[in-house]
């Protein structure tokens, strides 16, 4: 059977001592692996030009839509090494969809399931040997994402499209492992009914970044949002969603409409009930979670993510706001929740949801 996107081995690969000199110590997205897998969209011939091939560079001119309008998605999604060697991907198909659902909020054309599918598999078969070995907590990080091409300065939907992955060896996303303080920001929103904020699409992670800046002037390591209207409803940390866990056994997170629809998130709901937690969606209000987190109801608070997997979250600023969440520590229930995702990403245990692919 010929390959949806086939190979053009590159003929300059990474030496391998250069190769395991970055998996040594990959950090977050600054070592890309030797390929990349890319296809083009035109309104006549749809999809086209399938392939992986080595990293190349675009050549863009400085005229197209892109670099004016932001027309642009992504998605991010890590591949793991199992202890027998085996490389598998964590539930890909909710990647897809997601992409499918950005690219219509951005007016973009769909990749096909099957064939985002194809694109990150076969980039990964080529560009194996840069999936970390089993035994960190390391993985391969991919990037599918797509942009419009067209040089053209009008507004409207482009008529060339460039859908690429690429892929990168990480490590921790945050460094801290002893958990991160996220400063809630009343200067900055992130969406609103209507916006992209449950779109995977850059112009939001532009927006966040003054944000960011803010969290940092404060001694955060993040933002967490809320939203712009009452400034008291709780969304989502801009890289990660958040989930609170309650003294009678609920694990809360903020409804889906405005926030990203995160896989880590929704596998972490699937699994509550496994550590003796039922699962709620309802809107958390700032002042709950302030009164909640000093009288002890509120006993944890962690964000979910791709990149970030579980990280607890220790603390809250905002204007008038100083909360230390449990012991300022992070919780049992949090580290369970982490150890028992990345046990099912590593193959650690069985996969009987069909989760691995
Ligand atoms: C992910 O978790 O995959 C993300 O997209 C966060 C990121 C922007 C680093």
């Amino acid at each position: 059977m010929t390959a949806v996107f086939p190979l053009h081995r590159t003929t300059r690969p990474t030496p391998a001592p250069d190769r395991d000199a970055i998996l040594a110590d990959p950090g977050f997205g600054t070592h890309f692996t030797d390929h990349m897998a890319s296809a083009t969209w035109t309104p006549d011939a749809g999809w086209h030009g399938h392939r992986i091939g080595p990293v190349t560079p675009y050549t863009l001119h400085p005229g197209a839509a892109v670099l004016h309008y932001a027309q642009e998605v992504f998605e991010g999604l890590k591949a793991y090494r199992h202890a027998d060697g085996s490389v598998w991907l964590f539930r890909p198909e909710i990647n897809a969809a997601r992409f499918a659902r950005s690219a219509r909020r951005l007016s973009l054309p769909e990749v096909s399931e099957a064939e985002f599918l194809a694109s990150v598999e076969e980039l990964v078969r080529a560009d194996e040997a840069w999936v970390p070995a089993f035994g960190g907590e390391q993985s391969l990080y991919l990037r599918p994402f797509m942009f419009a091409s067209e040089t053209f300065l009008g507004v409207r939907p482009a008529h060339r499209v460039e859908y690429s992955v690429i892929a990168c060896p990480a490590g921790m996303y945050f460094s801290s492992g002893s958990g991160v303080t996220l400063w809630i920001s009343t200067t900055f929103t992130r969406a609103a009914a209507g916006g992209t904020g449950e779109a995977k699409c850059g112009g939001n992670y532009a927006a966040s970044l003054a944000a960011q800046t803010e969290a940092h002037e404060h001694g955060c390591d993040q933002v967490l949002y809320v939203d712009g209207v009452e400034h008291e409803w709780l969304e989502e940390s801009g890289t990660m969603n958040v989930c609170l866990v309650t003294s009678d056994g609920e694990l809360v997170t903020p409804p889906l409409g405005t926030i990203l629809e995160g896989v880590t998130r929704d596998s972490v709901l699937a699994l509550a009930g496994e550590h003796g937690l039922t699962a709620v969606q309802r809107p958390v209000s700032v002042t709950e979670l302030r009164e909640r987190c000093a009288d002890g109801s509120v006993t944890e608070v962690f964000a979910a993510g791709t990149a970030a997997v579980i990280t607890p979250i220790v603390g809250f600023k905002g204007a008038d706001l100083d909360v230390r969440v449990g012991g300022g520590a992070p919780g049992k229930t949090t580290l369970a929740l982490r150890e028992h995702i990345l046990d099912l990403q590593y193959g650690r245990v069985a996969d009987t949801r069909g989760w691995l692919r």
